[in-house]
């Protein structure tokens, strides 16, 4: 039963203030083993350890620190000192410098300028060491802001820094173009927030021939370009795109999240592609593991299940 709640309760559920607070409280361990699957622990050094693990099979990483809607400056300058702080631990730990951000965990919902002020001292923090630092995609109501707040950083020489565009948005085509244009590097997805029809098309089947041909134009026109999805249609799409139009593996990457199909991440690094693995970490799990329980409801069984032998 619980399997056909739909995609919406879940959005729901992961805008919850109070289960955020309880679930970060109680500790992933004690409230969901199951979110172990999607998440690498509440550490860094869990992060870390995950991270060495799928670097040994030849793939690579991309860290985020989870986090997201802070509303006050105070917790915006805390998460952006966190943040700061993991840029440390991986230049120790000898991993892939690569991390992706949330622009509201930075201060997007305190203000405009709180949010991009943030961002330009993760990246002075990042740039030193050569990180690269993705600012991901939320809900639309930040998609302007946060495409803006990157074209500002970059157009001041922060090339540090790129952003994701989602294929569901009606709007993308324009934001790839310019993108493309400015030579920002794109990470394309489908999108996993809730959006209403004027915004983003509600249809599998749109969203997906959107991805395709945004797909299509960021490998022809893009700065290397990632391609993030588990869906093997596309995958397929887009190798075969590549190999016609004579674009290198070492042009563009694909992109998957921790604990998804890693069937296919590792066949795909075995065929000589890159193939960079997005792992999460942190106490702000709650958010993060309602949007993968969304996407799948055959995941809510898994969890229903593993709660109850938790409890046995
Ligand atoms: P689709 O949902 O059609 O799934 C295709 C297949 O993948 C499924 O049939 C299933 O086998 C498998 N699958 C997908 N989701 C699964 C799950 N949760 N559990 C188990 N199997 C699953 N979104 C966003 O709005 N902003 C962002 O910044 C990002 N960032 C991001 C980074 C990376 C590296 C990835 C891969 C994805 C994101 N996303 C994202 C999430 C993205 O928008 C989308 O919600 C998910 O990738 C699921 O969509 P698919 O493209 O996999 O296709």
């Amino acid at each position: 039963m619980l399997e056909a709640l739909p995609r919406a309760t879940f959005s729901l559920l992961a805008g919850s203030l109070t289960l955020k607070r309880l679930a970060s409280r109680y500790g992933m361990r004690r409230t969901s083993s199951f979110a172990r699957r999607f998440i690498a622990g509440e550490d860094i050094a869990d992060a870390i350890e995950a991270a060495h693990a799928i670097e040994r099979e030849g793939l690579l990483v991309t860290l985020d620190l989870l986090g997201e809607s802070v509303v006050t400056s105070e917790d915006a300058a805390r998460a952006t000192r966190s943040y700061i702080e993991v840029i440390g631990e991986v230049e120790r730990s000898g991993i892939d410098r690569n991390l992706s951000v949330k622009l509201s965990q930075l201060g997007l919902d305190v203000d405009r300028a709180t949010g991009i002020d943030n961002l330009r001292r993760l990246l002075d923090a990042a740039t030193p060491g050569n990180f690269f630092v993705r600012v991901d995609m939320e809900s639309s109501k930040y998609t302007a802001h946060t495409l803006d707040a990157v074209e500002t950083l970059w157009g001041i020489g922060y090339r540090n820094v790129g952003v994701v565009i989602q294929s569901y948005l009606r709007r993308s085509k324009d934001d790839v173009e310019r993108m493309n244009r400015l030579g920002i590097r794109v990470r394309l997805v489908k999108g996993a927030y809730r959006e209403s029809r004027d915004v983003a098309f509600h249809q599998k089947t749109a969203v997906d021939a959107a991805f395709v041909e945004l797909m299509e134009r960021l490998l022809l026109g893009g700065t290397y370009p990632a391609i993030a999805t588990h869906d093997p249609i596309i995958l397929d799409a887009t190798k075969k795109f590549a190999a016609v139009q004579g674009i290198g593996q070492d042009k563009f990457e694909f992109q998957m999240l921790y604990g998804i199909r890693r069937d296919l991440q590792a066949a795909f690094a075995s065929e000589g592609y890159r193939f960079r693995v997005y792992v999460p970490f942190g106490r702000e799990w709650f958010p993060y593991f309602m949007r993968r329980l969304g996407e799948r409801p055959a995941n809510v069984g898994f969890v229903f299940r593993s709660l109850l032998r938790d409890k046995s």
